[in-house]
This record gives C-alpha cells, sequence and structure tokens, in this order.
C-alpha cells in the first residue's frame, strides 16, 4: 500500500475504534462486565454482579418470559407479576363475558381466592447461561458443506443438552448468537400456574389504540397484573386449587420518586428479533419488497376494517384484535421506510462496506477468506429476490388479511387425518374442529371477510408475476371478467366456510360425504391450488437461497467482528434476555418540533373524544381528574405523569419490560418505541430511536385511585 492510502485510512479506523454510540445494544446480562464502566458513567449505581450472578440472587431473578413474546417482572414476596395489557389482553378477552366485560371494564381480583386461571400462560426464569461455543464448534470444519455443518452442529446441540447439569424443574436449550458464530447453552425453569389478578380497562390500558400506536405523546396505562402460582415446594406446578403464590428469589422494588431527563434506565427483557448486522443490499430489499408489499395489502384491509369498525358495535367486538394485529406491523414497516431514509442508512452501510473492504484488502489471509463475501451476499439476495417477493404476497394474502382461506386449510387436517388413521383419525380431528370453530365465529363476519378478500385479491392477482401464480388461476379469474367484486361474491356464495350453521352440519355427515363436501368446495380449492403452487414453487427455492444467504451472513458476521476487533457489537435479539441501556430524553423528530419526555393526566382529557372508541375515558377516572383526587402519584408539577421517552435499544418482546433505575427500582413498563425509530431493528440511529413506557406512578394511581385496590399496591415495596 502506498504511503498516502496508509495515512487516508486512519480517520476510518479511528473512527470503528470509538466505542458504540451510547446507548445502542441488546447486552446478554452474562457479559456486562465489558459495559459496567459505561453504565456507571451514564449514572448506573449498581455492579454487574447486581444485575446478573449465578452465585446469588440478582436482578434477572425477577424477569421473566412472559407467554412467549413478552416480558414481565416480578415485584413482590408472593409472585405478583407485571406486564403490559396488550400482553394479557388475549387472557382478558378469553375471561370476558356479557355479564363480566373485563375488557370494557377492567377486572379486579378481590383477594387471592379470585385470582383467575389461564390454561396454557407460562411464564420462564433464566437459571443461567453458558457459553458452549468451544463443543458445538470443536469438530466443525470450514470446508463442510452447509448440510453437513448443521448435522454436526445438532449432534453436538444435543449432547450439551443432555449432559448438562440441572435440576429436574430445569430445562436445557442451546442458542446461537451473532449468526452462528456463538452458542449459549440457557438453563431456565418455566412455571405454569399464572392467574390474572388485575387489569385496567381497555380505554386505559389500549387508551389510544391504533391511532396512537407507535407515537408519541402517549397516553396509555398499558399495564396488566398476573400472580405465579408454585405447589407445596415452591417449584412448577400444573395448575391446581391447592397451588400457593410463589416466592421468588428475588422481586422488584418500585420506586415513586420520579424522573428526571438524562436519568439512567435500563430496559431488562428478551427482545424478539433485529436484523443490526445486515448489509446494505439486504436492507435495499427489506425499504423496496418487503416493506411496501406487506403495507400495500393491509392498507387495503385496514381501510375496509375501519369503516365497518366504526359503523358497526357488534364488529368492533369482533376485529379490534385483529385488526390491531394487522395495524401493529403495518405502521411499523411504514416508519421503518421512512427512518432508514431519513438516516439514511443505505449510504451509510455501504459507506461501512467499503470501509470494510478497504480494510481486508489490507490483510491477504482476510482477502482470500472474505474478498468476495460482499459481492457474493449481493448476488445471493438478488437471485432470491423474485421467490421472496412471492413468498410475501403468498403469505399476506393466504394467510394474514383473508379469513376464509386460513378456515379453508385448517380443513385439509381432516383430509388428512382420513387419509392417514381412517375413522378413527378423522373423529379425532372433527372433535377438534367442533371445538374450534365457535371461537373463530364468534369474531367473523362474512360481509367484512369478502369485502377484504376482493380487494386483497385483485393486488395478488394484478401485482404479481404470473410466472408465480398456479396454472388456471388467471383463468378461473377471467370468469369473472376481471371482475374482483364479482369473484369474491361469487366464492363467498357458494363455499360453506363462510357459514358456521352449514359447517357444523358438515362436521355431523358420514365421512366421506363430508370429505367430498370439503374437497369440492371452491374456498378449500383455492387454498389447495394456491398452497400447492408455494409449496412445490415458491418455498423451496427460497429456502435453498435462504441456506446459502445465512451461512454468507455468518461468516460477514465473523469478519466484521475479525475486521473491527475493538467495536463492541451486540449479538441480535433472538428472544433471550438481554439488558439495553439509555437514559430518560425527548427528541426533536423533525425541524421545529421538539417532543417532551413526559406525558400526564391532562393529555388523556385532552385527547379524550365521547364516542370514538379509540379516545374514550372512563368517566370515574374523569372524576378523579376534575376532583384532583391523585393521591401521592404526582410529580412536582402536581400533576400525574403517564409515559415517558428513554433512549433504551428495543423491539417486540419487549413489551411489558421492566425500565429500572440506577439502583434497580423499576420505574416504568416499556410498551413501545417511536415510529420515527422504529428502523432500530436494522439500523439504530440516537437521535430518533426512543423506547416508550408508561409510568409507574400511573401504574400505581390507577390500581390505587381507580380501582380500589390499595391491597395489591400495600403488597409491592414502594421507594416514596
Ligand atoms: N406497538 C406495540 C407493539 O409492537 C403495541 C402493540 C399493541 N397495540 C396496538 N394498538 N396494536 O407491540
Ligand atoms: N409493543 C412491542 C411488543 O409487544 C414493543 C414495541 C417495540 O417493538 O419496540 O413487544
Amino acid at each position: 500500500m502506498k504511503p498516502f492510502q496508509k495515512l487516508f485510512l486512519l480517520p476510518v479506523l479511528l473512527f470503528f475504534l470509538s466505542p458504540l454510540l451510547a446507548n445502542e445494544g441488546m447486552w446478554l446480562p452474562l457479559l456486562l462486565k465489558l459495559n459496567e464502566q459505561e453504565m456507571q458513567s451514564m449514572g448506573m449505581k449498581m455492579s454487574a454482579e447486581d444485575i446478573y450472578s449465578v452465585n446469588r440472587g440478582s436482578l434477572k431473578d425477577a424477569i421473566v418470559l412472559f407467554g412467549g413474546g413478552c416480558t414481565g417482572s416480578i415485584i413482590s414476596q408472593d409472585g405478583l407479576l407485571i406486564t403490559n395489557h396488550h400482553c394479557g389482553r388475549g387472557r382478558i378477552q378469553a375471561h370476558t363475558t356479557l355479564e363480566n366485560d373485563y375488557m370494557g371494564q377492567g377486572f379486579w381480583a378481590k383477594d387471592r381466592s379470585g385470582e383467575l386461571s389461564n390454561p396454557g400462560l407460562t411464564v420462564t426464569f433464566l437459571s443461567r447461561m453458558e457459553d458452549v461455543t468451544k463443543a458445538i464448534l470443536s469438530n466443525v470444519t470450514p470446508d463442510m458443506d452447509p448440510a453437513t455443518r448443521q448435522s454436526t452442529i445438532d449432534q453436538n446441540i444435543s449432547r450439551v443438552i443432555n449432559t448438562a447439569e440441572k435440576e429436574a424443574h430445569e430445562d436445557v436449550t442451546v442458542r446461537s448468537f451473532y449468526d452462528g458464530n456463538q452458542y449459549f447453552m440457557l438453563v431456565t425453569v418455566t412455571y405454569r400456574d399464572i392467574r390474572l389478578v388485575g387489569a385496567p380497562p381497555d380505554a386505559i390500558g389500549s387508551f389510544g389504540h391504533d391511532t396512537d400506536n407507535w407515537e408519541w405523546p402517549r397516553h396509555g396505562g398499558d399495564f396488566s397484573l398476573f400472580r405465579v402460582y408454585a405447589g407445596a415446594d415452591n417449584l412448577p406446578a400444573d395448575y391446581s386449587a391447592d397451588n400457593v403464590p410463589f416466592q421468588p428469589k428475588r422481586h422488584l422494588k418500585i420506586s415513586t420518586k420520579g424522573i428526571a431527563p438524562d436519568d439512567f434506565t435500563l430496559v431488562f427483557g428478551f427482545p424478539g428479533r433485529t436484523n443490526e448486522y445486515l448489509p446494505a443490499s439486504a436492507v435495499r430489499e427489506i425499504v423496496e419488497v418487503t416493506d411496501p408489499i406487506r403495507i400495500a395489502f393491509r392498507d387495503r384491509s385496514l381501510a375496509i376494517l375501519d369503516r365497518n369498525i366504526r359503523r358497526d358495535p357488534e364488529i368492533k367486538i369482533k376485529y379490534i384484535a385483529h385488526m390491531a394485529g394487522i395495524s401493529n406491523g403495518w405502521k411499523k414497516w411504514k416508519g421503518e421506510i421512512q427512518g432508514l431514509e431519513k438516516a439514511n442508512a443505505l449510504a451509510k452501510k455501504e459507506q461501512y462496506e467499503a470501509d470494510f473492504t478497504e480494510l481486508i484488502s489490507s490483510r491477504p489471509e482476510w482477502k482470500t477468506r472474505y474478498g468476495t463475501l460482499l459481492g457474493d451476499l449481493k448476488n445471493l439476495y438478488r437471485d432470491r429476490e423474485p421467490y421472496l417477493r412471492a413468498l410475501v404476497y403468498y403469505s399476506e394474502f393466504l394467510r394474514v388479511n383473508t379469513q376464509i382461506l386460513p378456515l379453508a386449510d385448517r380443513f385439509e387436517r381432516l383430509v388428512n387425518a382420513f387419509q392417514n388413521n381412517g375413522q378413527t383419525g378423522y373423529d379425532e380431528e372433527v372433535k377438534k374442529m367442533q371445538a374450534y370453530l365457535p371461537g373463530f365465529f364468534k369474531d367473523y363476519d362474512a360481509g367484512v371477510d369478502q369485502e377484504i378478500y376482493a380487494s386483497v385479491l385483485e393486488l395478488f392477482a394484478t401485482g404479481l408475476n404470473a410466472k408465480y401464480l398456479p396454472e388456471g388461476f388467471l383463468e378461473s379469474m377471467d370468469e369473472s371478467k376481471g371482475d374482483f367484486q364479482a369473484a369474491a361474491a361469487a366464492l363467498f356464495s357458494q363455499s360453506v366456510f363462510p357459514d358456521q350453521k352449514k359447517l357444523e352440519e358438515l362436521l355431523k355427515m358420514p365421512a366421506e360425504k363430508a370429505l367430498e363436501k370439503i374437497t369440492s368446495d371452491p374456498a378449500y380449492q383455492i387454498n389447495q391450488m394456491l398452497s400447492g403452487k408455494y409449496n412445490e414453487d415458491i418455498l423451496p427455492p427460497y429456502r435453498l437461497f435462504s441456506e446459502q444467504v445465512n451461512e454468507l451472513q455468518r461468516l460477514y458476521m465473523q469478519a466484521q467482528m475479525e475486521v473491527f476487533p475493538k467495536k463492541r457489537f451486540y449479538p441480535d435479539a433472538n428472544s433471550t434476555l438481554r439488558v439495553s441501556y439509555g437514559k430518560v430524553e425527548g427528541f426533536d423528530p423533525r425541524d421545529g418540533v421538539h417532543y417532551e419526555y413526559q406525558t400526564y393526566l391532562d393529555g388523556v382529557i385532552e385527547k379524550h373524544k365521547p364516542g370514538d372508541y379509540e379516545f374514550e375515558v372512563p368517566e370515574k377516572l374523569i372524576r378523579l381528574y376534575e376532583r384532583k383526587d391523585f393521591g401521592p402519584y404526582v410529580d412536582h408539577t402536581g400533576k400525574v405523569p403517564v409515559c415517558f421517552l428513554a433512549s433504551n435499544h428495543t423491539t417486540g418482546g419487549n413489551s411489558g419490560s421492566p425500565v429500572l433505575d440506577a439502583n434497580g427500582s423499576l420505574i416504568g413498563l416499556n410498551f413501545d418505541r417511536v415510529w420515527e425509530g422504529t428502523m432500530s431493528d436494522i439500523y439504530y440511529d440516537p437521535s430518533i430511536c426512543r423506547n416508550i413506557s408508561v409510568d409507574i406512578r400511573y401504574v400505581l394511581f390507577i390500581v390505587d385511585k381507580f380501582a380500589g385496590a390499595g391491597h395489591l399496591v400495600s403488597e409491592m415495596e414502594l421507594i416514596r
């Protein structure tokens, strides 16, 4: 290399040697020693050992994976658990009946005997985790083809699991980190008798609904309370009336002292999935292909859902949860595209790749190993793209936005059961189907489904290259002369699937007759035709490409860590326990606009819109506000704080995560991010990425003053 080139490289190197931008990262709690100093310099008063320790009780013993997709924490000696309202919502809805409108009115168990059991709900504690990379990768060699490599790894994983030291009630798993460059063993304990203790009405817990979702300023009281029950030995047990409240190793203390700008914040939880180390080519694919297709489909269903929900209260009850699900992704992806553009993420990734390329050319062994890596990845992403595009079209049409097709798909189980296991197999499946249908139809309206079907069918049939549609599919459209409304009307009038009564009658018929009706049904046939095409011509090539993509992503991860040895890399989220730290801070989303870090009850009242289900405020809350009956739950301004902003790096799965102060006391529950910063799953920009939490003082205010459940507050350990 010529001397002047060396000089030229220097600023680049310095850039990468400097520490990561503060606040970015989802760190492994057992490796926090590496971050301890920085965390303390940001104001933290704890040690890494206070947060995670295997030798003594630590904060991690109070944190749980809640129900598979959220986070919860233990806040009393008697196993009281707090998580988000939207995490417990399915359970609250399941207990809701006409007489007991817990969704509408809220639910508060009078005493422990009134706490409601939730079959299937579990919470999982982490006992410890251990780096087992050596054991997993020892006999894996670079020349192995992907399949051999994977089967070798799988064997090693089984061996590690089978020989792990553990208690009888513990489970062991091995998980891959850094795209398969590192492996950790997780020893966990799962409790399975989890009871509902309290939940505010939807008008508090989900206040603002989809309109406010992903946005600031925010005014939701997004919390609910559960209790973990255990057998007499304090170990996990199936539900039994004899079970007793679980006595945790550790519970969180709650601070009502309040927050101020720049206060240290720590979020402890189970973030689901991030992709922070993708090359620009993959980010471009998200911005130009995946996100826009999903958004286009959902634009259509959401417009129809919103109109119908506002028109008819019965449809609202049926579709509000379904709509929240569709809308949640839709809005996030819109923010993601815009945020990536605003942060100039593509150009920055390209610059990073140029620096990477320059560095690897400085060492021959890097050059041989990684010289073609980025180019190969780019080509692979490009070649995979048509299949990815088709895959997204199929899943949005076939599984996400329509309901008749997923239902028809479920009936394939009957067909298969009869084929494989004859009458007995069939009878079993019929029983399951009979149990399933009432729940499905409780939340189903054929008119709404048909309207959405017609609208998304048009997108599916015209947006996707005909090559990726089954033969005969477009011809079948021709009968309705390109009139998708007519095509949908014909389908819904001819098919038995939109009609609960007819379906239930069908299930009472002799197997052969029923199966003949099912398999000749037009909705069943459309689903078969499309899933057939998908399973034969789209999924297999997509998988083949993805296998190679994953292998190269692993190499790229390894290369980045090798080429930038001083840069601290945190592993992408994978639903394992992580810590992210930041501080209380607002931000400036765009020129001339500043977002304060805190909202107040005043804002709830400001947003109140009688008659609009999204912004309804319960009578009692209005009265408390008018009388200023706030109890001790006010800050220095005399107002009740509701939500706050901080700069912790979070993602889906962090819902319900405790937000802790410098001493590890609970000050809030994470439940969302700002729209401008949702691209942090792919690219974190400290100037626009903020997480949104409900202030613990609002939680206490609602429990104590609104619900009159002061006994629950007494059960907690408050630091005033
Ligand atoms: N955006 C939050 C999350 O990703 C909250 C979702 C629930 N609320 C809603 N209105 N859909 O999960
Ligand atoms: N609401 C999300 C969840 O359910 C958390 C928000 C986010 O994606 O950051 O996990």
